[in-house]
């Protein structure tokens, strides 16, 4: 399906790894320049030329920063002036009891999952809106809607995603601007495939094996029983970021395998 974005430019925010990347891979697929970004510049140039190569006809350029750091961010922003498309993806997320939550780590979860998303769209989408053409993106989680209590800190920062994401659609009536949230369930990012193996260590079984375990065991509620893989989500996320789109409009839009039990 050719999604009519080809030559657009994309920002993608955590895209060395898991989702993000996937993200990157399926835009670069529809001709897009993405930009990729994570804090690491030597996984920011590996993920550039690998993409590079399997996508000649477009330019990966790499957009090295510490997105929850101002003065970094700021020199991206700086660096990459104009953009199509902003995948607001960087999420970070532990496992941790109520009690164990210290105000560090409920600023720095804040800071990075929503604070400095809202700083990229508060300077990309007063051009987009000029420009006539514009996608924003938020990666939310099931957790937005269906905290499981395992990570405070991180479902809240999920929820206020979703209500910013409507919050500046509002900016966007009659305008081919939009910005919305996918709301993915357990998928099967580096860092989920590394805790899975980990997990089973001592057994000499197949992964799908592992996989089918923990979702019996673990996530009984999830009616695929298998984690959603990256690219599922990148392939959504290019359809979202596609003129075919354009009536999503401030809507949150699950791929959560079924593990949210209710009707919305
Ligand atoms: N995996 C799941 O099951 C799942 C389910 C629902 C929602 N989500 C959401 O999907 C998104 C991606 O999750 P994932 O599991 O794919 O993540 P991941 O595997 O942990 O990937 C994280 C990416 O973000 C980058 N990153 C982390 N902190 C950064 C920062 N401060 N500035 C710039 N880049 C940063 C990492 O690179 P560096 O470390 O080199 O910076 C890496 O490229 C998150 O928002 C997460 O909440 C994930």
């Amino acid at each position: 399906m050719d999604m009519s974005i080809t030559n657009k430019t994309a920002l993608v925010t955590g895209s060395t790894r898991g989702i993000g990347k996937a993200i990157a891979i399926e835009l670069a697929r529809e001709g897009v320049h993405v930009y990729i970004n994570g804090r690491n510049e030597e996984e920011v140039e590996r993920t550039v030329q690998e993409i590079k190569s399997q996508f000649p006809a477009t330019s990966p350029q790499n957009a090295t920063a510490d997105i929850a750091d101002k003065k970094q961010r700021e020199a991206l922003l700086e660096k990459y002036p104009q953009v199509d498309i902003v995948v607001n993806n960087t999420g970070i997320y532990e496992i941790m009891s109520y009690e164990d939550i210290n105000d560090e780590v409920w600023e720095r979860t804040i800071q990075t999952n929503v604070l400095a998303a809202n700083a990229l769209c508060k300077f990309y989408l007063p051009k987009m809106l000029d420009n006539g053409y514009g996608r924003i993106l938020f990666i939310a989680s099931e957790e937005a809607i269906m905290p499981s209590g395992q990570m405070p800190q991180y479902a809240v920062t999920k929820s206020m995603l979703l209500s910013l994401s409507k919050s500046l659609s509002k900016l966007t009536a009659g305008k081919e601007v939009t910005v919305n949230s996918i709301l993915p369930g357990p998928t099967l990012s580096e860092n989920v495939h590394h805790i899975i193996n980990h997990l089973y260590g001592d057994e000499d079984i197949p992964f799908a094996e592992k996989e089918k375990r923990f979702m019996t065991t673990n996530l009984p509620q999830s009616e695929i029983q298998r984690f959603i893989r990256p690219s599922e989500i990148g392939r959504l996320a290019a359809f979202v970021c596609s003129p075919d789109a354009s009536a999503f409009k401030g809507s949150p839009i699950r791929m959560d395998g079924g593990m949210v039990p209710t009707i919305f």
